[in-house]
């Protein structure tokens, strides 16, 4: 079914009137997409979604986790991974803590490569680390640091493309997967290590809203693949509210296909994904 921008409108509206969700802001080409996709899954008329969106809570909530788009692996993007760890152990290897926020952090694939990362560089006792997003169900998921194998198999290879690349020597020792990941194929799992799943602090929270997590400023932010999702508008609007919770040396880390543009791209020094925040005199 080809929804019209009414159509759209229409249901943002409605979520809007019955929720704290609002996605007036998100792309108008991937929010029409997910709800085209969803009349067909459920298989109902618009005005059928729109009716039982208004008379329904938990079916409000369905849609909204039906609407976000949950893409995510082990060590995504493997080469932003080799320079998180060269940010880590040059800017940040001296620091006495270091406050880390997951933005967007879907079923937690990338804050257990960020712990590995950590530990693997001796500075994961010093690390506090908080993962959100809007999608409860993830955040269920990324709680329990349990996946099924046949749905992470293509991307148990990134840990080798990270911790051990083809040539190996004394000075880069060799990395056992087995100290941080079970996998079992038979039983159609893969197990994050215990004290990985008892680290993080994982919890809902909206972008949208503009709420700080926590009342002191954060070291890292990592907000990778959540902006594409985003209108200009709203995509400034969060890159400033990061900006503001920041430490003054603290750095944005986004995706690879992610960038900014107009006055918000003044408040950052860019280096790849990695952007430093600027002191605005
Ligand atoms: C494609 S995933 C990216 C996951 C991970 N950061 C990565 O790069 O692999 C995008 C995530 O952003 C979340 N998201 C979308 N809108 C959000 C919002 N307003 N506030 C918080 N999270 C949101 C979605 O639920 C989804 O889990």
């Amino acid at each position: 079914m080809e929804l019209s921008e009414q159509d759209i409108q229409k249901v943002q509206d409605t979520i809007r009137n019955v929720s704290s969700y609002d996605f007036s802001d998100y792309s108008y080409n991937s929010f029409c997409r997910r709800i085209e996709k969803i009349l067909l899954d459920y298989g109902v008329s618009l005005d059928v979604l729109l009716r039982d969106i208004q008379g329904n809570y938990n079916f409000m909530e369905k849609v909204v986790r039906d609407i976000t788009v949950n893409t995510t692996e082990l060590f995504r993007d493997t080469e932003a991974w080799l320079k998180i760890r060269t940010l880590l152990e040059t800017k940040y290897a001296d620091k006495e803590s270091l406050y880390i926020w997951h933005a967007g952090c879907s079923s937690g694939q990338e804050v257990y490569s960020m712990m590995i990362m950590l530990c693997e560089i001796g500075m994961i006792d010093k690390a506090s680390i908080y993962a959100t997003d809007i999608n409860e169900n993830m955040l269920r998921t990324a709680m329990s640091g349990q996946y099924k194998y046949h749905e992470v198999q293509d991307y148990i290879g990134n840990f080798d493309k990270v911790f051990n690349p083809k040539v190996h020597s004394e000075a880069v020792p060799y990395v056992d997967m087995r100290k941080y990941i079970e996998v079992n194929k038979q039983k159609d799992y893969v197990k994050m290590e215990r004290s990985l799943v008892e680290k993080p602090l994982f919890f809902k929270h909206d972008l949208v809203s503009g709420e700080p997590i926590i009342a002191r400023k954060l070291d890292i932010i990592l907000c990778r693949n959540v902006l594409i999702y985003f209108n200009h508008n709203l995509q400034n609007k969060v890159l400033k509210f990061f900006y503001d919770n920041l430490a003054d040396d603290g750095c944005l880390i986004i995706g690879r296909h992610e960038g900014m543009i107009g006055h918000v791209a003044s408040l950052y020094d860019k280096k790849g994904t990695i952007y430093y925040k600027r002191s605005i005199i």
